[in-house]
């Protein structure tokens, strides 16, 4: 079933059930190579799954519930279905904020292992009209809490006593706030900075993601004829190519955090307008424009490979 969260749509099921996970990856079209996260009620109920570090501590208190999931050495013998880590030592755990998120995982009374509830390599769902979209009779509830209110995944750190955290995924918790509570950088997947070497920490952040039909210009100052536009920024009326049904504005007043909610929505209605190509404006990097320019630049990114999913 799917449910909403305050970051995207999760589609979800028992943690503790090897056919149900496996019910997941199969919907999704998910590679079996790519884990997914665990979501429980409180910080007691995730310690019963992952050995805190003290750091991992410190984050939980300071932002869940909410955006942030955090990957942690697996606890053995905890009845969590293997198919739910890849194989991986390590378990994704994530205290979501939204009501309905919350009441799910509630009357369950176990934890929910879930992805975002969209076609593997697509478009993120942020509302209760885009999953069924994506899915049609392939999901058998959908529980309609609204728009999602951050809209953009949850920031994905990793934590083990022997390394330094590391930013797995940038999400609905700038970089900045994680940094400030730790007292210390996060460091890139692969060790230092950016130079990934090896196999991804994340097995879901690879290349081309969050991919519309239409192709994605990045940087864009206007549009192309024939393209849609997706601006920053002041801008209230189409430019010069585009038109009503071919532009949209993550966030007029500039606001990153209001382009974040906007940001699935908007490339999946330029994306229905039929435009070949979505030329998108810069997006500032600071706070969660990190996010957003990492889910653009995965947009963006070449399709000829068969890439893993998020
Ligand atoms: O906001 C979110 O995180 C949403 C909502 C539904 O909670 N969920 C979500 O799940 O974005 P998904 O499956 O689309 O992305 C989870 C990412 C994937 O890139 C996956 O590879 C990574 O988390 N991941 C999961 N478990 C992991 C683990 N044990 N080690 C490393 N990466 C992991
Ligand atoms: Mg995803």
């Amino acid at each position: 079933m799917a449910f909403p969260t305050e970051t995207v749509y999760g589609l979800g099921a028992n943690a503790l059930e090897g056919r149900a996970v496996a019910r997941i990856f199969e919907a999704k079209g998910r590679p079996r190579f790519n884990p997914l996260i665990v979501h429980v009620a409180s910080l007691d109920e995730a310690r019963a799954f992952g050995e805190f570090t003290a750091e991992a501590e410190a984050l939980a208190r300071a932002f869940w519930p909410g955006p942030l999931t955090l990957v942690l050495p697996r606890r053995e013998g905890t009845g969590l279905s293997d198919l739910v880590s890849a194989g991986l030592p390590t378990v994704a755990l994530r205290v979501p904020a939204h009501d309905g998120a919350r009441a799910l995982i509630a009357a369950a009374g176990v934890p929910v292992a879930a992805p975002s509830a969209n076609r593997s390599g697509q478009v993120s769902a942020t509302a209760a009209a885009h999953v069924e979209g994506d899915f049609g009779a392939d999901v058998d509830m959908i529980l309609d809490g609204g728009p999602c209110t951050a809209g953009i995944e949850s920031s994905i750190v990793a934590l083990t006593e022997d390394a330094a955290p590391v930013l797995l995924r940038a999400g609905g918790v700038a970089r900045e706030g994680l940094e400030d509570v730790l007292g210390q950088p996060l460091l890139s997947p692969g060790g230092g900075s950016g130079g990934a070497v090896g196999k991804p920490q994340a097995p879901g952040m690879l290349t081309s993601h969050y991919a519309p039909r239409a192709g994605v210009r990045l940087n864009a100052d206007a549009p192309l004829p024939g393209e849609a536009f997706l601006a920053f920024g002041p801008m209230s009326a189409p430019p010069t190519n585009a038109s009503d049904a071919t532009f949209l504005n993550l966030s007029e007043s500039g606001h990153l955090r209001e382009a974040a909610a906007n940001l699935f929505a908007h490339l999946r209605a330029l994306d229905a307008s039929g435009a070949p190509v979505i030329a998108v404006a810069p997006v500032p990097y600071e706070g969660l424009g990190e996010a957003i320019n990492d889910r653009l630049r995965r947009a963006a990114a070449p399709r000829d490979k068969p890439d893993g999913d998020v």
